[in-house]
């Protein structure tokens, strides 16, 4: 694979450990530590894995510093602009966008998918009418492990292309039934005749008393913020689903492990946290405290919606998701919507600031994904449950690489103790 090496020496020795250096197709080299500890009895520190590749993958590239995105090689901002979301999981799943048989046969698998166990509606009732929609995603996507034992052998190709279609494809349904329960309508069961993106809205919004027709310019705009949440490299939750899955537990064990790491405001309850924040803010005249907290040392708040931990340049996913925004609200009537134009002054503010300038600090795909998707009826408790509806194609692809990947081990990292030494034990009638 590479004759580069790397030599760590130990305070200068030059007798330290020879590590290859591995080449990949796009980015950073990267120095194959797996003798390091074998040859040195030393481990690597790295706090949040910010200069650790966990694995290989060929599924998304990131440039931070470019702000490029590709997903399979295509750039985010073709696919949001000429793909539709149903291409992008077929792309996401299989390394090749599909050609029309391939989609038409794609499009008909997931939708004939959709449907869930009709037992599946009683474990809703479990929950409080005002339990947090992510507690219950959490809840009843772990749930399927206990319906589907007929696609749970992690090592049978067919069973986890099965698992994987009807995570993609019954994503919605649970979702939609999440916010459904909260307000205490009926759920609304899938359509086959609608979209993806359609069906999603049909059942969050409609009744059964009355027909409902779901706008297009909102349908297209649902499949375009689906398409921009799809996959995002190896993020906090994606990590926590290969991890997961790394220990040979069931792809639905799996998924809800990754709902539960994306439901953090660092990751993706960020969008959600954008809102409150931009309802906190209030006006214009408190933008300068709002900064003032997020530049402070001392003070943990953070302008949300803002910074990334790989992009530092504009997150590509923000500018499209900026243009949706204004198409949205335009197509509503609330373009003067006092948020988006809140959003739009904190962002000319921030960006002007030497702050965030200096730290590279731009706003990322959740600080427009928010406000549109508020303009379009959801409520900010369902943000997150679409970020994590949108990302489940992402972790299911992943985790299908992982498993498929013949150097992949279970995730198992160390640490540097700094506990104390052993020590004799002490009976109670000897304590303080
Ligand atoms: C997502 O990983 C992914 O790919 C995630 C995601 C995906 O698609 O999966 O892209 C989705 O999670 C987007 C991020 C959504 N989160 C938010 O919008 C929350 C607000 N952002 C911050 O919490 C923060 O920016 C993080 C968590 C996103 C990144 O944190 P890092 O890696 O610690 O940021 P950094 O190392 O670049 O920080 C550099 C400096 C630090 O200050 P100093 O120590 O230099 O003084 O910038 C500061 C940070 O404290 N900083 C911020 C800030 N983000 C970083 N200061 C104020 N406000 C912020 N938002």
């Amino acid at each position: 694979m590479s004759e580069e090496t790397a030599t760590l020496g130990m305070n200068g020795a030059d007798d330290g450990a020879e590590m290859p250096v591995l080449s990949g197709s796009l980015g950073p080299k990267v120095v194959d530590i797996r003798k390091l500890y074998a040859e040195t009895g030393h481990f690597t520190y790295d706090p949040g894995f910010t200069s650790t590749a966990s694995c290989e993958s060929r599924i998304t590239y990131i440039d931070g510093d470019e702000g490029i995105l590709l997903h399979r090689g295509y750039a985010i901002d073709e696919l949001a602009e000429n793909s539709d979301f149903m291409e992008v999981c077929y792309l996401l799943l299989n390394g090749e966008l599909p050609n029309r048989a391939q989609k038409d046969k794609f499009v008909w698998d997931i939708t004939h998918h959709t449907m869930v166990h009709e037992q599946l509606a009683q474990f809703y009732r479990g929950f409080r009418r005002d339990a947090h929609p992510m507690a219950v995603m959490v809840g009843v996507v772990g749930a399927l492990s206990a319906f589907y034992h007929d696609s749970t052998d992690i090592d049978d190709p067919y069973q986890r292309m099965v698992a994987s279609y009807r995570l993609i494809a019954k994503m919605p349904t649970i979702a939609a039934w999440a916010y459904k329960f909260t307000i205490g309508q009926p759920f609304m069961y899938p359509r086959n005749d609608l979209s993806y993106a359609e069906d999603f809205l049909h059942m969050m919004f409609a009744v059964p008393c009355e027909e409902y027709k779901v706008r297009p310019v909102l349908s297209q705009a649902m499949d375009r913020i689906l398409i921009l949440h799809a996959d995002h490299e190896q993020n906090a939750s994606t990590s926590t689903v290969r991890s997961a899955g790394s220990s040979g537990a069931n792809p639905f064990a799996c998924i809800a492990a990754g709902i539960a790491s994306l439901w953090g405001p660092a990751h993706g309850g960020a969008n959600e946290a954008v809102l409150n924040m931009l309802g906190e803010i209030g006006d214009v005249d408190n933008i300068p405290r709002t900064l003032e907290r997020a530049k402070d040392p001392d003070d943990p708040f953070r302008l949300m919606g803002f910074g990334h931990r790989v992009y530092k340049n504009y997150d590509p996913r923000a500018k499209v998701m900026q243009a949706t925004c204004h198409e949205v609200l335009n197509e509503l009537g609330v373009k003067d919507e006092p948020l988006l134009r809140l959003a739009m002054e904190l962002e000319g503010i921030a960006l002007n600031d030497p702050y965030f300038v200096d730290r590279k600090l731009y706003p990322n795909v959740d600080f427009y994904s928010g406000i549109t998707l508020r303009a379009m009826g959801f409520p900010t408790s369902m943000f997150t449950v679409i970020f994590a509806l949108a990302r489940t194609v992402g972790w299911v692809a992943q985790w299908n690489e992982m498993i498929e990947d013949p150097s992949q081990k279970i995730c198992r990292p160390r640490q540097l103790y700094t506990g104390l030494d052993a020590r004799k034990f002490v009976p109670m009638h000897q304590r303080d």
